[in-house]
């Protein structure tokens, strides 16, 4: 495993990089304070912006680790969502996609765009064997962002959320395995 963290990802028309404190009024206003957005997620709309700058503050933290591999989903210079691998588990050479995106820009596959970018990055770049992801079963949209990923389905459990252990929801539950290892 080469532990390179959240380094700067290109793709057609996004930039994953790094997030700054400066990302504050984009990320509130474009998504963590959407209830739509984080309707199936493990978290509440922020409601205040300090929240936000708090959780930035943690967030560019955080990249001291190597082991931190949390990107802001970047168009036209703006940031509009994030892309995360959580829980990375360097002796199973796994981690857990997540990941959310401003309504505005839904159903342009920005998020299939970005996702592939990451996985292929884990597996290229860092050395994963195996990137898993998981949704709420109420929450079929995520599902198509997995499969556009080249995930495939391996089953339907109740399962806790990414981010929030003890939330026990029923998730339909997707993996992708590096071709080039055993
Ligand atoms: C899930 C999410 C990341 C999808 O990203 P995206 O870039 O819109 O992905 P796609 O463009 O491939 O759209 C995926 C599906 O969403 C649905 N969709 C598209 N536009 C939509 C819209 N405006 N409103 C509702 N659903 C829409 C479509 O069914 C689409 O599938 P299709 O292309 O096969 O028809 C985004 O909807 C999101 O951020 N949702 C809230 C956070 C979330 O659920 N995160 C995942 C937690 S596991």
């Amino acid at each position: 495993m080469q532990r390179r963290g959240t380094v700067t990802l290109y793709t057609d028309r996004l930039i994953l990089r790094r997030f700054v404190i400066e990302d504050a009024e984009d990320m509130f206003n474009n998504w963590a304070n959407d209830p739509e957005v984080t309707k199936f997620l493990s978290w509440e709309p922020h409601g205040d912006i300090e929240i936000t700058k708090k959780l930035l503050s943690q967030w560019v933290k955080s990249y001291d680790n190597p082991d931190t591999y949390n990107w802001a989903v970047v168009l036209n210079d703006t940031p509009i969502g994030s892309v995360s691998l959580l829980h990375p588990d360097n002796d199973k050479r796994e981690a857990e996609g997540g990941y959310c995106l401003s309504r505005d820009y839904w159903g342009k596959e920005i998020m299939p765009e970005a996702f592939s970018a990451v996985i292929k990055y884990a597996f290229e770049e860092v050395g994963f064997r195996r990137i898993y992801a998981k949704h709420n079963v109420q929450n079929p949209n995520s599902g198509k962002v997995m499969l556009k990923c080249g995930m495939k389905y391996i089953g339907t459990k109740n399962a806790p959320l990414a981010l929030k252990p003890d939330k026990i929801v029923m998730c339909d539950c997707y993996e992708i395995i590096n071709p080039y290892t055993i």
